[in-house]
């Protein structure tokens, strides 16, 4: 995969004077079936979360609250991303580092997941990932 399929993906809003609605379905406004929800909450100023790739695991960050980075490498070229509004996220496909960081005091990540939790589809070592793909470090 390459950074040309990371995407921001816009989801449907519902504005009302009332507070603002999301919604994302199944199969239809993002581009997998959601297996797992997981949420990164109380991120201390300063801390870096990602550092890894995922072998065959999509997923859809959004920032429910506040605002973070999400930084992608794909072997060849990398991209920073600034996530801020609930009606948006990113779609990160297999096979893409991944780090983020300069989360906002307070904010909340949600992260919808193609896949169950499995250590074993993950890289966590940068430069397995970097043989896994023929790259070079950026
Ligand atoms: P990790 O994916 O490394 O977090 P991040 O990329 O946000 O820095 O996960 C941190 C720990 O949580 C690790 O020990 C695995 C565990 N974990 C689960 O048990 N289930 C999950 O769905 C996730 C995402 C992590």
């Amino acid at each position: 995969m390459t950074l040309e399929q990371c995407k921001i993906i816009d989801l449907p809003k519902i504005a009302d004077p009332r507070g603002n609605l999301t919604f994302i379905e199944n199969n239809r406004h993002i581009p997998f079936e959601i297996r797992r929800v997981f949420y990164l909450y109380d991120v201390p100023g300063g801390a870096d979360r990602g550092g890894h790739a995922l072998k065959k695991c999509h997923q859809f960050l959004i920032a429910m609250s506040g605002s973070f980075d999400v930084i992608t490498y794909d072997g060849k070229n990398t991209q920073r991303f600034h996530l801020n509004r609930s009606y948006y996220g990113l779609h990160l496909p297999p096979m893409i580092w991944r780090e983020m960081d300069n989360f906002s005091s307070g904010s909340v990540c949600l992260a919808l997941a193609s896949e169950s939790y499995s250590e074993s589809d993950y890289f966590r070592n940068y430069n397995d990932y970097l043989m896994a793909i023929g790259g070079s470090a950026p």
